[in-house]
């Protein structure tokens, strides 16, 4: 049957709207509950759309009823936030999803938590992806905030939070035994940068680049909380690195094992300045190139930098025209202006089984060293904070101190 004639019958038409309405249904009961459950609390809330200063206001939520902290129903836990890390999509989020919809009104901001796990839900010490080391209260986790939570508005800016336990990891041991020590780190590398990190650095085009013998990378925005992620780990798979970052960065990324530092503002278009310079390749052309920063241009002349045999994967999407310039990047064929490269715009979808994998990569100190830490604020300063990130300026991540350790014992 024709998409256009399935979706016209009206038995199929109703159906998908009962679903649709069930599952939006659903999502509010869900938020209500979360909320209701939880006592009297400090968070911030989206008040109203735009940029930090104006849609963000310091909020109590929760039951003024409440005083006790509830047990978590089913396989989630409640954790004490110690710290969030700010991400450039919570901005997005911020500006763009409607305060008006149902499931929006008062929505927290922030995708990434670290902190102690204060109660488990009846089945949350039996979660299969924790057998080896069951939860515990008093477990010190991170992690990143799935889509449908944070879409309906369970972000971590927050006193407590009430999670699935398969979406958390164990703080990594390599970055101290202390939410003040390893809160901060473990928030941003189990969180979205980590995760983005994990997901380009494993694409399989990144891996079969990686297969070759010193493979040369570019990695663009490479001071950035992906990109400073991104060039250890392609030190560490044996890559030359040559980083894309401004000159007041370039001794950062150096540190961080970079060979070469291109500074994009004295080289703009970037695209014609690696035409023109061979010499910052090594010795030839590049096998891949992280783009973080979204510069369609790279793509389109990359015949000129990098292998034909090469990939360049893109955390990036341009908004409105990310979609047109996908089709352009993968379909179209080269006698028609196409460019005979691969192209790879890869979407995060957060998942436990990913940051338990990026805290194993610290734990085991081969890949990861370091998450670097732009800035840390406290509670009272979110604002400030979301300002410096607008200004995509910062390096490495940003963190908010949600509330200071406090023991907590089983
Ligand atoms: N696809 C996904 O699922 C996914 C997931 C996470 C993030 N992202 C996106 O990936 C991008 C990077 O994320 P992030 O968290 O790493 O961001 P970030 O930490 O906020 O990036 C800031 C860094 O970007 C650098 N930068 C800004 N403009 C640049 C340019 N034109 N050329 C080179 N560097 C530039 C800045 O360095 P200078 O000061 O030196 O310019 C700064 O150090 C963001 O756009 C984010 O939305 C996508």
């Amino acid at each position: 049957m024709p998409t256009s004639s399935f979706f016209s019958d009206p038995a199929i038409l109703s159906l998908v709207s009962a679903s649709l309405v069930l599952l939006l249904a659903q999502i509010y009961t869900n938020v209500a509950v979360h909320r209701s459950q939880l006592p009297r609390m400090k968070a911030w809330v989206v008040v109203k759309n735009g940029g930090p200063s104006e849609a963000l206001a310091l909020k109590d939520v929760g039951e003024e009823t409440t005083t006790a902290l509830p047990v978590p129903q089913g396989a989630n836990v409640l954790i004490r936030v110690s710290h969030a890390a700010l991400n450039p999509a919570d901005l997005v989020f911020m500006r763009h999803i409607p305060t008006w919809v149902p499931f929006r009104r008062q929505a927290i901001p922030a995708m990434d938590f670290a902190g102690q796990i204060v109660a488990l839900g009846p089945q949350a010490a039996a979660v299969p992806s924790h057998a080896a080391a069951p939860l515990v209260v008093g477990a010190r986790v991170a992690g990143c905030i799935s889509v449908a939570l944070i879409a309906t508005g369970h972000g971590a800016l927050v006193e407590y939070l009430t999670v699935p336990a398969e979406l958390v990891a164990r703080q990594p041991l390599a970055f101290g035994d202390s939410n003040e020590l390893a809160g901060p780190p473990s928030a941003g590398l189990l969180g979205c940068a980590g995760q983005t990190a994990h997901l380009a650095a494993t694409d399989p085009c990144a891996e079969a680049a990686f297969r070759a013998n010193r493979p040369r990378v570019l990695i663009n925005g490479a001071s950035g909380a992906v990109g400073s992620l991104l060039i250890q780990i392609s030190k560490a798979r044996g890559a030359y690195v040559a980083a894309v970052c401004s000159g007041k960065n370039a001794a950062f990324v150096r540190r961080l094992g970079a060979d070469v530092v291109i500074d994009y503002t004295k080289h703009d278009p970037l695209s014609a300045y690696l035409a023109a310079t061979p010499t910052y390749h090594g010795s030839g052309a590049f096998h891949l190139i992280f783009d973080c920063v979204g510069d369609q241009s790279l793509f389109v002349k990359s015949p000129a930098y990098l292998l034909p045999q090469g990939a360049l994967v893109c955390i990036v999407g341009k908004g409105l025209m990310a979609v047109p310039y996908t089709l352009q990047n993968r379909l179209l064929p080269s006698f028609l202006g196409g460019t005979p490269r691969t192209y790879r715009l890869l979407g995060m979808a957060p998942s436990g089984k990913r940051a338990r994998a990026v805290a194993k990569w610290a734990d085991e100190g081969g890949l990861v060293q370091e998450m670097t830490i732009d800035s840390e604020y406290g509670m009272a300063d979110v604002k400030e904070a979301y300002e410096k990130l607008a200004t995509k300026r910062s390096v490495g991540k940003i963190v908010i101190r949600v509330q200071a350790d406090k023991e907590v014992v089983q």
